[in-house]
């Protein structure tokens, strides 16, 4: 990647921990990736590997009461999410700048057009 290209994500050493019985466990532990504009990304891995907690991490969607981000930077084009944006600001990102299709994509999707459709429905 050179300087004209720059990632439109990059997330460096993300660590997010869960408070478990008074005790904190890391869930991410160190993830880096970047991604480019027109590139797509994808986190491949067994259940409960935290494909998805990585995902809610970037996004900041996680609970502040039982989870925190214990380090790394969430840099969306070149602007630190993780440290400093209120949760104000935070949400004028989400859904401007960055969204997120939850697991249970019948929650968000619907089966009868197609995704190409449904986002230029969006669009429009
Ligand atoms: N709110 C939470 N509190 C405590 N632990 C959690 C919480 N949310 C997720 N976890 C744990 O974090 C780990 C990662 O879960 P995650 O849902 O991110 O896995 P995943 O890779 O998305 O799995 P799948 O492929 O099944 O979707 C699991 O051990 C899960 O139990
Ligand atoms: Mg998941």
């Amino acid at each position: 990647m050179t300087q004209d290209d720059p990632a439109v994500l990059e997330i460096r050493e993300l660590r997010t921990e869960f408070r478990i019985r008074k005790q904190w466990h890391a869930a991410v532990r160190g993830v880096s990736l970047s991604v480019a504009r027109n590139e797509t990304v994808a986190l491949v891995g067994e259940s409960g590997n935290s494909k998805s907690v990585t995902a809610l991490s970037i996004l900041k969607l996680l609970p502040s009461a039982g989870s925190r981000h214990a380090g790394g930077h969430i840099l969306l084009a070149g602007r630190d999410l993780s440290t400093s944006l209120s949760e104000t600001q935070m949400s004028q990102v989400r859904g401007n700048d960055i969204a997120m299709i939850f697991q249970e994509p019948m929650t968000s999707l619907n089966p009868t057009m197609t995704v190409g459709d449904q986002i230029v429905e969006a669009v429009r």
